[in-house]
């Protein structure tokens, strides 16, 4: 086979990190008999910068017709007075939209190596194994109308909004239902059903979907947002799958990843459509851009993800979720996950480690 990844590194550490995955990807082909091809170009910031705007039409058309895209990170301090419209961030939001990625899969999983890496006790994470299954292209985020305007006594409102239907809520709860199934069949769905009407609606599909499309073997819960942030770190070994809204998605996962240690260790799956796009959750982190210092296991952890879901590798995926293990285990670190005792490496260090590990 010979797949066609869509490399789009954007800002900040986001090269370096999409460095280390792609040659993480070319080892694993030379490796498990399968073919790569990588066609790289600019989104976000660096697109403005060349282009004037953060998404064009050919990066669109690329990642359209590519098997797979992989994504680094997108925005940074130098285009954050820019409107909305044109922002770095409106690339990944259009990317998303236009490639139809309605889930957002984001596995948050504990290396027991990385126990005492997180703030939290070690009691309380340690085997933390779950799944945020976020709603990706609907909710607020997209919902109209939405904007800011000038009222007649000078003073400005502004608006975004809420917006769920049927459709978008079944089509994610059968994802999440689906996962279960491979994992250990239990969804809770979080929702603010007690305030926000579009969310009494999801709460009230997602209880129909669960009982009309036979899925009785998996356990189905909801979870007021408020107290689901706080039932994740009171106890995170409660949750197997998370299904949730676009922007309670974005909140709880970022906030999931702590439990990890690191944000730096996340990785991120978003399907739905013909073309799936895999990239690390955490962000450009300017300040530590160009300095060897990002923590590549994210993009690794993601690469994973794409081999498994888009590539039909599941083997190579499990070896490198083991290898990343492993180079764990031997006691390498990079700066946001360092402690005593361990060994501090860089991100290409941690890289060639990991592609070592591998064959
Ligand atoms: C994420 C990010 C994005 C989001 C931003 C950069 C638009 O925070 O993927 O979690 O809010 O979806
Ligand atoms: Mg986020």
């Amino acid at each position: 086979m010979n797949y066609k990844i869509a490399v789009l590194p954007g800002d900040g550490i986001g090269p370096e990190v999409v460095r280390e995955g792609t040659q993480l990807l070319s080892r694993a082909a030379a490796l498990y008999g399968f073919q790569v091809e990588f066609a790289e170009a600019l989104v976000g910031g660096a697109s403005i910068d060349a282009h004037g705007k953060p998404l064009t039409d050919p990066v669109l058309k690329l990642a359209k017709q590519s098997d797979a895209v992989l994504l680094g990170a997108m925005g940074g301090p130098k285009w954050d007075g820019l409107d909305y419209s044109i922002r770095p961030e409106r690339a990944l939001l259009a990317l998303r939209q236009e490639l139809g990625l309605f889930a957002n899969l984001r596995p948050v999983k504990l290396f027991s190596a990385l126990a005492s890496a997180s703030t939290l006790r070690r009691e309380v994470v340690e085997g933390t194994d779950l799944l945020v299954v976020r709603e990706l292209t609907g909710g607020i985020y997209f919902g109209q109308p939405k904007g800011v305007t000038k009222l007649a006594d000078g003073t400005e409102r502004g608006v975004n909004t809420e917006v769920y239907t049927t459709p978008e809520i079944e089509r994610i709860a059968r994802v999440a239902f689906e996962a279960a199934r491979k994992r250990r069949n239990k969804v809770i769905s979080v929702d603010k059903a007690n305030v926000l009407e579009a969310t009494e609606l999801w709460r009230k599909v997602v209880t129909r979907v669960h009982k009309e499309n036979g899925y009785g073997d998996v356990a189905l819960e909801h979870m007021l947002v408020d107290n689901c942030a706080m039932q994740l770190i009171r106890d995170p070994k409660q949750f197997d799958v998370i299904v949730t809204t676009n922007m309670f998605g974005d909140i709880l996962s970022d906030e999931a990843a702590m439990l990890t240690g690191s944000i730096g260790m996340l990785p991120s799956a978003s399907l739905g459509g013909k073309v799936g796009m895999y990239e690390p959750v955490h962000g450009s982190a300017p300040d530590i851009t160009g300095k060897d210092m990002a923590n590549p296991l994210a993009t690794i952890l993601t690469v994973a993800l794409m081999l498994r879901h888009s590539l039909d590798q599941g083997k190579a995926a499990d070896r490198i979720e083991k290898a990343v293990q492993e180079v764990l285990d031997e006691g390498y670190r990079t700066a946001d996950i360092q402690e005593k005792g361990c060994r501090l490496i860089g991100c290409r260090e941690m890289g060639k480690r990991v592609r070592e590990k591998i064959g």
